[in-house]
């Protein structure tokens, strides 16, 4: 899809000031973000539109560690291996599969081990994009846009959990406020020159909720709390009746998350390459993020019945998995790219490993060395 740039005339604009008005005037951000990205054939995920890729001349908006790399997908695959082995199942089960790519890299690696590829997808033109890139394999890789009752085998998510959607909290002068969308007041918030101005405006409206962890000090403060996500992974505990599951993400444990520092939120949108800070923005043009709160995942999951396995950074989890050893035998473009999943500085530090299990515990190749599971 081609932007137009005008965010006044598009229909996601319209649909969403459609549901600020049917709300009453006012919408909680985590209704916001889930039309954005996902509304029918127009949020971000839902429209056409690239999304995925190395650089910005491709259309695309941002770069995941598979399209980066397809030693990510390799590495991972020693560790989906040793999990079909430990649990005894012959399944993988991807959510949120992108282009494909990592499918792709999983399958090439593990090849006739995987008796059965089933790709979870709520978004029909990513479906379309992966059954094409995936086509060679046959009825080996299917597709479903709801969780079955019942599934035994490896789940893996990479950058599933930070694209659920999330509700704001702001405290605001020593007050808690659920913070959420109204239309916004003509004549106010003038639009940057040459661009159109925002149909929308935030609005604070106090609220019961509270962050899971207490923030110290009085300082006004903008946060996230994730019950979308933690409701997945209580779902996914209810239905994984045998095996493992492993999510990779970018995020924190509350202590860090709620921070008294981080005093602004992680709230994030990306288009062509470039980072901002304002969903209100150009809905359905641009993705919409926030990190995971690592431990209220590792919570939800337990409590539900889906002990943590291990966790810690992607760049430790990739070295356990043998990523140093691939690269040796790679080329330097190869072995440069693969450098971004591990150094501090990129995706290897602020990026994480989280797993779960569902039977035995075992000690998990990825999470031998460095498992940081104490700190959640
Ligand atoms: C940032 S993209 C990551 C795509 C891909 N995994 C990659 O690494 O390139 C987020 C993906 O998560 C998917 N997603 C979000 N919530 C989901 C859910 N509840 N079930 C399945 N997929 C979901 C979105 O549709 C989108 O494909």
């Amino acid at each position: 899809m081609k932007n137009d740039g005008s965010s006044v005339t598009s229909a996601l604009g319209k649909l969403l000031a459609q549901q600020v008005e049917r709300a009453g005037g006012w919408l909680p951000f985590d209704r916001y973000m889930a039309a954005a990205l996902y509304a029918p054939g127009l949020g971000y995920y839902a429209n056409a539109s690239r999304k995925f890729g190395a650089l910005p001349a491709s259309g695309s908006d941002f770069v995941t560690a598979p399209e980066m790399s397809p030693l990510f997908g390799q590495a991972l695959a020693a560790q989906v291996q040793e999990a079909l082995d430990a649990t005894g199942t012959r399944e993988v089960w991807e959510f949120g599969a992108g282009s494909g790519a990592l499918a792709q890299q999983l399958l090439d690696a593990l090849g006739k081990r995987v008796g059965r590829y089933t790709i979870v997808e709520l978004s029909a033109s990513l479906r379309e994009r992966q059954q094409q890139a995936l086509a060679g394999w046959g009825a080996r890789v299917r597709w479903v846009s709801e969780l079955p009752e019942r599934i035994d085998g490896v789940v893996v998510g990479n950058e599933v959990l930070d694209a659920m959607p999330v509700k704001l909290l702001a405290r605001v002068g020593g007050t808690w406020n659920e913070r959420g969308v109204a239309l916004r007041t003509p004549g106010q918030d003038a639009a940057a020159p040459g661009q159109p101005p925002s149909l929308f405006q935030w609005e604070d409206r106090p609220t019961e909720l509270r962050p899971p962890v207490e923030v110290a000090g009085a300082h006004d403060y903008l946060t996230e709390i994730h019950p979308q996500a933690e409701a997945f992974i209580r779902t996914l505990a209810d239905r994984l009746q045998t095996g493992a599951a492993f999510f990779l993400d970018y995020g924190f444990p509350e202590a860090e998350y709620y921070h008294p520092q981080r005093s602004a939120g992680t709230v994030m949108c990306h288009r062509a390459h470039l980072a901002d800070p304002d969903p209100l923005d150009a809905p359905g043009e641009k993705d919409i993020t926030a990190h995971v709160n690592f431990t209220g995942i590792a919570v939800a999951a337990q409590d539900a019945g889906l002990p943590t396995l291990g966790y810690t950074s992607q760049g430790r989890f990739l070295i356990n998995c043998g990523l140093v050893e691939r690269m040796e035998q790679a080329s330097l473009g190869e072995r440069t790219a693969a450098q971004r999943l591990v150094a501090e500085h990129e995706m290897g530090e602020l990026f994480k490993v989280i797993a779960f299990h569902k039977g035995a515990f075992w000690d998990a190749l990825g999470f031998r060395a460095g498992d940081r599971t104490h700190t959640l």
